[in-house]
């Protein structure tokens, strides 16, 4: 799988996603098989304005590459600049967001808003291809509601202005998260446009990743909330891809290590009291299917302090150490 001159090893990638894949997550995942990940959403008028707390959403450690930046924004002047200095931290591509359904960001034309004004969404395309020598690359939704769907117009906008791949979750604004993701959507784009199409949306399986390629012939898929909390994901898709086998899931101590690896990850790129908060939701997803799940999470929501929490997910491993009624198996 090639975007324009980026090799990747396969075609498995980790969505960008505000809050979660932070440096920690995203080394996590290719660790585990990602062979492309994201930064979280980044704001054109935060970087422009030179916004530090803005900027710190750009760093990466070289072994997250290949890594994408992405942006929001609705100007395509400022969505220029802005990734002229994204350009500078030497992410492999620029990612744009036209598919964020989130208030703060529609209600100022970005994101999901660019779906209903598709001549904007390819002025900002064309001018962040012109402003920057590395591939540029969009992310859509199918379209700002049901009765607007606009997904296949708008990636043949993306390509025509240059965009050396495109990302398509296939819901509308409208939908939230809700529903399911409307996969002959990715088909039809996939029709539609020559450079590569990256499927997104509900694969929790790697069999799910099977049908989505087979289904919509895209060229890679795109794990989002599958990958929380299980980020041995991308490696079962991989084989499964490669081989057909389905991968068992870690094992209830093999979970806990992973996460307490993960969490040491955090703290070492963070800090304790980041990666105490940070770590809260991504070790609440490790435990998910573990006994006493819901008492787990609620006392990590709780405790304030490193050491303890270490204890409390220490705990879990004691209990469920080499009890086989644990192991969950991926649906055959
Ligand atoms: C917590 C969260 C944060 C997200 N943040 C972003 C983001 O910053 N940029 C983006 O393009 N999509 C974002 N998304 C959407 C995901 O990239 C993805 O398109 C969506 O979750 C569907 O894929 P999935 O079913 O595999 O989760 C986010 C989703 C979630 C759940």
């Amino acid at each position: 799988m090639k975007i324009a001159n980026l090799t990747l090893t396969g075609p498995v990638v980790l969505a960008p996603m505000a809050g979660v894949a932070d440096s920690a997550f995203r080394l996590m995942a290719v660790r585990y098989g990602a062979c492309l990940v994201y930064s979280e959403l980044v704001s054109s008028e935060g970087l422009v304005r030179d916004s530090a707390r803005t900027e710190e959403l750009l760093h990466f450690s070289e072994e997250e590459r290949p890594i994408g930046i992405q942006l929001f924004g609705s100007d395509p002047a400022v969505m220029a600049e802005a990734a002229r200095r994204a350009e500078a931290f030497q992410p492999d591509l620029i990612d744009l967001n036209f598919g964020c359904p989130v208030k703060k960001v529609v209600k100022h034309g970005a994101g999901a808003a660019l779906l209903r004004d598709l001549s904007r969404l390819g002025e900002i395309m064309r001018e962040v291809v012109r402003a920057v020598r590395i591939p540029v690359t969009g992310k859509i939704r199918s379209g700002w509601d049901e009765k607007s769907v606009v997904a296949v117009g708008a990636a043949r906008i993306i390509e025509a202005e240059g965009a050396a791949a495109v990302a398509v979750h296939p819901r509308t604004r409208g939908m939230g998260y809700a529903g399911r993701a409307d996969w002959a959507i990715i088909r039809d784009i996939k029709q539609a446009v020559g450079i590569p199409v990256i499927g997104n949306g509900d694969i929790v399986a790697p069999q799910d990743a099977g049908r989505m390629i087979d289904e919509t012939g895209c060229d890679a898929v795109m794990i989002g909330r599958g990958a929380m909390g299980r980020p041995w994901i991308f490696g079962q898709i991989r084989r499964f891809l490669g081989t057909g086998e389905v991968l068992p899931d870690p094992s209830p101590e093999e979970r806990i290590r992973i996460c307490l690896t993960h969490y040491d990850l955090a703290v070492r790129k963070m800090g304790e009291r980041r990666a105490l908060k940070e770590m809260r939701k991504h070790a609440a997803a490790y435990v998910k299917c573990l006994p006493g799940a819901a008492e787990i999470r609620r006392r990590l929501f709780q405790l304030d302090d490193f050491g303890e929490v270490r204890r409390l997910l220490e705990r879990v491993d004691e209990r469920t150490h080499g009890d086989p009624r644990f192991w969950k198996h991926p649906d055959p």
